[in-house]
């Protein structure tokens, strides 16, 4: 079985971005894989170091959210990234084998740095250690768990490219031991937001969580954004710059979906009513997920079990693997 190792900042909730742009794929692949699900509390702490209340609280947010989208704790190695003392060790091995441009030069770090002024400066001059040096922890989160294969979205190549250079540059001087990581391509693609923005994101503000309640889900539903050409309720619209039918086509039936297309061609629907089936659609679609994170919700020490079982796990495959490296190193005194 090949080893897969992913992470997840505990920095907020899931949101749909996260179920259909990873968590589906996630539920596809646990069972065939030898699958690590890294809880990056560490890394989350790289841009949140003062505001630890958050990361902490979102561990377990995190860990509800995968495990009431289906996630099996049998199956999936569910582990804490902070537990894993070897991770932080690899991670200062590594940092030898990296230059500080190289990492000033890695494109999801520069767009990072200029997303985060607030934090790091107007030109990055605040940047901490910590934060430029966070690629090298990951390629560490990969390479502990001997993972082979990474499943992350388009914006973590650059530091999957990163890991595999680390990987060959260790290789090539302590001797063949650690694997190229590659990445999976996920099958599904990232989800717009609520706004039409390309991205759906926690910082853009324009995320429906998982966890959203009915109220919610009407208000944001209500605020989407619709094909601004419309008017009147019988004008006829495009669905296509619309994103109410976007999310149509992502939680509710297909008959539905041809339906509310046609009609908004023709101009026989109007939007008020198109959001209200919507929000139902996407009610019903929430209602298991969120039925399930009750369970978790009241049961939170089961929570710390499975958490618990998941870190011993990959602590165990964190201490085989760190002796090899400490062997290719000479360091196994
Ligand atoms: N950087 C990733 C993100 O922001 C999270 C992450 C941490 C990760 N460690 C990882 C992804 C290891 C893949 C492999 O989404
Ligand atoms: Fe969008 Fe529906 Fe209005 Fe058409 S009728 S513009 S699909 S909300």
């Amino acid at each position: 079985m090949k080893t897969i190792l992913t992470g997840l900042r505990p920095t907020g909730n899931l949101h749909l971005g996260h179920y259909f742009g990873a968590g589906k794929n996630y539920l596809k692949m646990q069972d065939d894989y030898d699958f690590y699900l890294e809880i990056a509390d560490v890394q989350a702490l790289t841009d949140n170091f003062d505001n630890p209340d958050k990361v902490r609280k979102n561990v377990y947010e995190i860990t509800k959210d995968l495990l009431a989208i289906g996630l099996d704790p049998h199956k999936v190695h569910i582990f804490i990234q902070s537990k894993i003392p070897q991770i932080a060790e690899l991670t200062v091995f590594y940092s030898n084998l990296v230059t500080v441009s190289r990492l000033q030069r890695n494109p999801t770090v520069k767009t990072e740095i200029a997303q985060k002024k607030e934090l790091f400066g107007n030109n990055g001059e605040s940047i901490t250690y910590g934060f430029l040096g966070y690629p090298v922890s990951q390629a560490a989160d990969i390479t502990t768990f001997d993972g082979e294969l990474v499943p992350v979205g388009d914006d973590q190549l650059p530091l999957l490219e990163q890991c595999r250079e680390i990987v060959r540059k260790f290789n090539s001087i302590y001797g063949e031991t650690l694997k190229e990581p590659t990445q999976v391509l996920s099958t599904t693609t990232r989800v717009k937001g609520l706004d039409g923005n390309d991205k759906m994101g926690k910082s853009l503000g324009n995320a429906i969580y998982l966890v959203d309640d009915e109220e919610t889900i009407r208000k944001k539903i209500m605020g989407a954004l619709t094909d601004t050409n419309k008017i009147k309720k019988d004008d006829p619209a495009n669905p296509d710059v619309c994103m109410v039918y976007y999310y149509h086509k992502l939680v509710n039936k297909e008959a539905n979906t041809t339906k509310v297309c046609s009609e908004c061609q023709k101009g026989t629907r109007g939007c008020v009513q198109c959001k209200k089936e919507l929000i139902e659609a996407m009610n019903n679609f929430l209602k298991p997920i969120q039925e399930q994170r009750k369970y978790y919700d009241e049961h939170p020490e089961v929570v710390d079990q499975i958490l618990k079982e998941g870190t011993s796990q990959a602590l165990q495959k964190a201490q085989e693997q760190m002796s090899k490296i400490k062997k290719a190193m000479k360091i196994d005194y």
